[in-house]
């Protein structure tokens, strides 16, 4: 697990050196300075991301290529414009860079990038490929290819000569890589299918004032910020949460990859960004004829083979534990894997006892789960390590955590978990394995309910106990509590009009919960300049059109619920917030095994009834169902039993605490209307309303968010927003 930040420039030949024929020496020199100042731009840029590799650091600038660029279509705009009429002869000049965290084969010679001289190709990995060895021990015998190390990063190149393109198929595991191949000229950057790792990717001029341009790609934005990147908010992104439900961020003209997709920049005249893989379910019409036990099975037997795969490290492994189902069953399964099959744990002896690590918020506080965590690490014999927090301990986090995830959060769950991942690293701990990820693939939030119930599921009639009149009751029942909830937590959603977004998706309405919170403190600029920002629309819009056709013809309205949280608030919230960026802030790097593609693509097409289950005894429904029961011989009957509490940190705090006085400190009139695009009447109560006993929960939410901008707007120094062209002041 890594970081990369790589710089692909193209200079116009023609235009740098005055004529199309540049005499030598003058060439060489300009390259000379060029290589040099790259160079330093790119130590400067993996400083920025020095925390998601603190054991070494590597770089490759290739050779200055000239290449001939036609003019064409490009699907980038700002390239557009440099493109001009015939051929033209262009300097190409690749750069990579990287951090490393080293877990597989901790010898210099894994350290990256990765070449292969004869066939000129290049490579930085970040992530881990499981099931390595296999991959490998083929391609040796296929391909005779030589590698140079033990370490799993390395095949990607191996795959791609042999492959080509394809080779994305071939990778199992959480990654994101970049590979430039010098013959053909071609750059590619792969993000893994849920995108779990992070992988940004911006355009700049490159200062030389000849139409130059450069391409920058990188684990996180602040590597952008040595390199020139001047961020500006891109304020429509976040009127319109566009940064959670598409390929925007904060900042203009920053993107995300999505995840399971492959950008190309082919002699830099064409980007392009191409899925390569997609979740999938199956036609909510066939019957599925497997009993509820095979199911069980199923699930049982590809979630041990993914946690398995999981323990392969040459440092030592831990578990992430709290009071879930989810991080307990994982540890569960650990535990079986070491004691049943003599699996050893990373770079541990099979003797050594696993270790789970959490931390525990203030007992009385309703939070606390860590009293679930200790009996279940008691019942399993592992060894459990938790760390206190409290409030003092939040807000002392806040503002470096904020800097990690480079973009806000209405409650302090990000904290919690930039906190936790203190826990391993103190105990000298790079690598762990988490529950991420469950709650996506086999419904496990309660906002899944009332599309689970909106169309029977005719592919499971024959086992599934929820009457068809009990549906249509039960439907009702659901919607009337998801209003209710929407209330209680002061938002928006729940009582909007049944418009056209929900209806491009089948009607679901699991989109009203992932807009439910809108940060509503614009500045009244923005209601003029962005009147047609609707998150509604945006996230109707992400899925692809032959998606869509799938979630409105095809789909069980469970499994469209399912598809559009994990292309939004999974990769985007989930595995950023609550993941990569608060663990790799502490350089520790978490796997998940929920997310395994062979498991999900499994699970994918289970029937929807086994994932949210009527129970007629309890008279509710079970959420996870499958999972439940797979889990059973690796978990406690307490949690076998326990209903759904997700992970949270505390919400309510008093006043004149150290939370309150953090919040009134960046929530000062000269820095909220510095960000340019808050109106300062809009968050100048805010404070006083949301803390105390009687704190409203929307007012804590936007003070939260607001904070975030505010240090945000100090820390990478963003511009303060204005209307565009300045016409409406
Ligand atoms: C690439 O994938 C396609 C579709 O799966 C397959 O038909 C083709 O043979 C593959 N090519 C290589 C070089 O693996
Ligand atoms: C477990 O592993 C140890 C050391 O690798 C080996 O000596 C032992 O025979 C193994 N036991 C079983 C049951 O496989
Ligand atoms: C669980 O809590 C008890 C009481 O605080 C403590 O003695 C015990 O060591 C804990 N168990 C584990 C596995 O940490
Ligand atoms: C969409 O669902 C709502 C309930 O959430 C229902 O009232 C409405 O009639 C449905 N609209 C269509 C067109 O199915």
């Amino acid at each position: 697990m890594c970081g990369i930040s790589c710089i692909l420039s193209l200079a116009n030949a023609a235009q740098r050196h005055s004529n199309q024929q540049p005499r030598n020496g003058e060439h060489k020199a300009a390259i000379g300075a060029e290589r040099q100042k790259l160079d330093k731009e790119l130590d400067a840029s993996l400083a920025q991301i020095a925390h998601r590799g603190p054991d070494s650091c590597g770089k490759w600038i290739g050779e200055d290529c000239r290449v001939v660029r036609y003019s064409g279509i490009s699907h980038l705009p700002s390239l557009t414009t440099t493109l001009t009429q015939g051929p033209q002869w262009t300097n190409v000049t690749p750069a990579l860079g990287h951090v490393r965290l080293s877990i597989n084969d901790l010898s210099p010679s894994a350290a990256q990038p990765f070449h292969s001289p004869t066939h000129g190709i290049h490579a930085v990995v970040n992530g881990e490929f499981y099931d390595y060895d296999a991959i490998r021990a083929r391609l040796e015998t296929e391909t005779q290819y030589q590698f140079t190390s033990r370490s799993d990063s390395e095949i990607i190149i191996a795959l791609y000569l042999h492959y080509g393109l394809n080779f994305t198929e071939h990778l199992r595991g959480e990654f994101a890589c970049v590979l430039w191949d010098e013959r053909r000229e071609v750059f590619v950057a792969v993000r893994d299918r849920y995108g779990i790792k992070p992988l940004f990717w911006t355009v700049q001029d490159d200062g030389h004032g000849a139409g130059g341009k450069r391409l920058l790609v990188a684990a996180e934005m602040k590597a952008f910020l040595p390199l020139g990147w001047e961020p500006e908010w891109d304020v429509r992104s976040l009127k319109d949460a566009g940064w959670n439900h598409d390929t925007r961020t904060l900042f203009k003209g920053v993107q995300k990859i999505r995840p399971g997709h492959y950008m190309t920049c082919q002699s830099f005249g064409h980007v392009e960004e191409r899925p390569y893989w997609d979740t999938s379910f199956p036609d909510k019409r066939t019957i599925d004829p497997r009993t509820p036990q095979e199911l069980i099975e199923g699930v049982r037997e590809r979630m041990l083979e993914a946690v398995r795969l999981r323990l392969r490290a040459d440092v030592p492994i831990g578990v992430y534990l709290s009071g879930g189902i989810d991080s307990s069953v994982i540890a569960g399964m650990v535990s079986h894997l070491v004691k049943e099959q003599n699996v050893s744990v990373g770079s541990a002896s099979p003797t050594d006892r696993v270790t789970c690590f959490s931390v525990a918020f203030d007992e009385d506080s309703g939070f606390d789960e860590s009293s679930i965590a200790n009996r279940t690490a008691e019942w399993l014999g592992v060894k459990y390590i938790k760390k206190l927090m409290n409030e003092e301990e939040l807000a002392k986090r806040f503002e470096d955590a904020v800097w990690h995830c480079e973009q806000h959060n209405p409650d302090l769950n990000f904290v919690g978990k930039f906190a936790l991942s203190e826990v391993p690293q103190e105990a000298g701990y790079k690598v762990v394995l988490t529950g991420e990820g469950a709650d996506e693939v086999l419904a496990g939030y309660p906002v899944y309910l009332p599309d689970y119930l909106r169309e029977p599921d005719t592919a499971y009639e024959a086992h599934n106990p929820l009457s068809e009149a009990e549906r249509q009751k039960q439907l009702e029942l659901a919607e009337e509590e998801a209003r209710e909830h929407y209330r209680s937590i002061g938002a928006d959603a729940g009582n909007s009009a049944i418009g056209v977004p929900r209806l491009m998706l089948n009607n679901i309405s699991t989109i009203d919960g992932m807009t439910a919170f809108q940060p509503d403190v614009f500045a009244s600029w923005t209601d003029t300049s962005h009147a047609a920002c609707d998150p509604h629309m945006v996230i109707a819009c992400n899925p692809d059109g032959i998606t869509r056709h799938y979630i409105n013809s095809k789909w069980h309205p469970l499994h469209s619920a399912l598809y559009v949280w994990s292309k939004g608030n999974l990769p985007n919230i989930f595995l950023t917030c609550l993941g990569d960026r608060t663990e790799m802030a502490h350089s520790i790097e978490a796997r998940t095994p929920f997310l395994d593609h062979q498991l999900t693509e499994y699970v994918n097409a289970l029937p929807p009834s086994v994932k949210l289950r009527w129970s007629p005894d309890k008279r509710r429904f079970v959420e996870k169902w499958v999972l439940r029961e797979a889990s059973k011989p690796f978990i406690t009957q307490e949690l076998y039993e326990r209903k759904k509490h997700p992970y949270s940190a505390p919400t309510r705090y008093p006043r004149g605490g150290p939370l309150w006085r953090l919040m009134g400190g960046l929530l000062t009139r000269e820095k909220v209307e510095g960000l340019g695009f808050v109106g300062w009447e809009k968050v100048e109560g805010l404070v006083g309303e949301a803390f105390g006993e009687e704190g409203s929960p929307k007012a804590m939410r936007l003070a939260l968010v607001v904070a975030a901008w505010v240090v945000m707007a100090e820390r990478f120094g963003v511009r303060t927003a204005r209307p565009e062209g300045g016409l409406l002041r």
